[in-house]
């Protein structure tokens, strides 16, 4: 499919999905949001896909927030709607996608950009980067997920210095707070986050989507985190990945999962 606001690539398996409004600084509006939902629907179910990597087009943006041209004469109503939409399309979907996704962070990620890596599985930012949640400067809050992901990634006291104060972290300080995993140059940002796809892919996906459904218990309401990991790893034994992942340890060679 092709998109007015995102380029999609899909090669050995890694799906990179890059959000292309420069001259908006990759500025989240509706249309994108839309877009995105469609592009990491699709990545999901290709069977081709085994790790999709999302980024911003350019050197200076990932997404620098939700495009505030949009929302800038909202009424409660509508606001309250716009983060419920936004927080299903987007960044619940993702968080919850069977396939890993890695956010490639290439630059400001702000505002719904830093909302969009946070619900990625992990982050990579090149040396440029920087991320925040501005929206208390512009008289709002995170709506996309920020209050509660930013707290789970940094801690309650650093997200709240984050989002009260409004300012941004640098790509050092980010890796500091444990905000993204690794910190690398600009220009070996897509190779170094490939490179990491292709560990992942090397593993069973069967039992690593277990996995995300697992790890992404313990942080919803009302679900308990210990029981899904036993149901999740009670599941794995009727896999054909198990199968082979075992089989192929005891005749000491490398697994060939079907990824079923
Ligand atoms: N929504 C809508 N448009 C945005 C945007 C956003 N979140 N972020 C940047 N843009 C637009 C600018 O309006 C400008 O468009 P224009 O050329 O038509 O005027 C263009 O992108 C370039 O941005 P500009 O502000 O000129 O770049 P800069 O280098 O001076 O500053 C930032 C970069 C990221 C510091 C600045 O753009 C910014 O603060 N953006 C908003 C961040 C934010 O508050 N995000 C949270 C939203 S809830």
């Amino acid at each position: 499919m092709t998109y007015d606001n995102l380029l999609t690539h899909t090669e050995e398996g890694v799906c990179t999905i890059t959000i292309n409004r420069p001259s908006k600084l990759n500025a989240l509006n509706r249309k994108t949001i839309s877009e995105l939902h469609k592009a990491f629907k699709e990545a999901n179910e290709d069977a081709a896909c085994k790790v999709i990597i999302v980024t911003g087009t350019g050197e200076k943006a990932f997404v620098a927030g939700a495009d505030i041209s949009e929302f800038a004469d909202f009424s409660v109503s509508q606001g309250e709607q716009l983060a419920a939409e936004g927080q299903a399309k987007l960044f619940d979907f993702v968080a919850h996608l069977e396939t890993p996704v890695i956010a490639a962070v290439n630059g400001f990620a702000l505002g719904g950009g830093l909302e969009l890596a946070m619900a990625a599985h992990f982050r990579v930012a090149s040396d440029n980067a920087k991320m925040g949640l501005p929206e208390t400067s512009l008289g709002v809050i995170p709506g996309y997920g920020g209050t509660q992901r930013l707290p789970q990634l940094v801690g309650k006291g650093r997200a709240f210095e984050m989002i009260m104060t409004a300012q941004m972290v640098d790509a050092t300080q980010a890796l500091q707070y444990g905000l993204v995993n690794h910190v690398v140059a600009q220009e070996e940002l897509l190779d170094f986050t490939v490179a990491l796809a292709k560990k992942i892919m090397k593993n069973s996906s069967v039992a690593i989507a277990a996995a995300i459904e697992a790890v992404n218990a313990g942080f919803e309401d009302g679900e308990n985190g210990y029981e899904e990991e036993i149901t999740q790893f009670g599941k794995c034994f009727g896999t054909a990945d198990f199968q082979e992942g075992t089989q192929a340890f005891l005749e000491k060679r490398k697994a060939n999962f079907p990824g079923q």
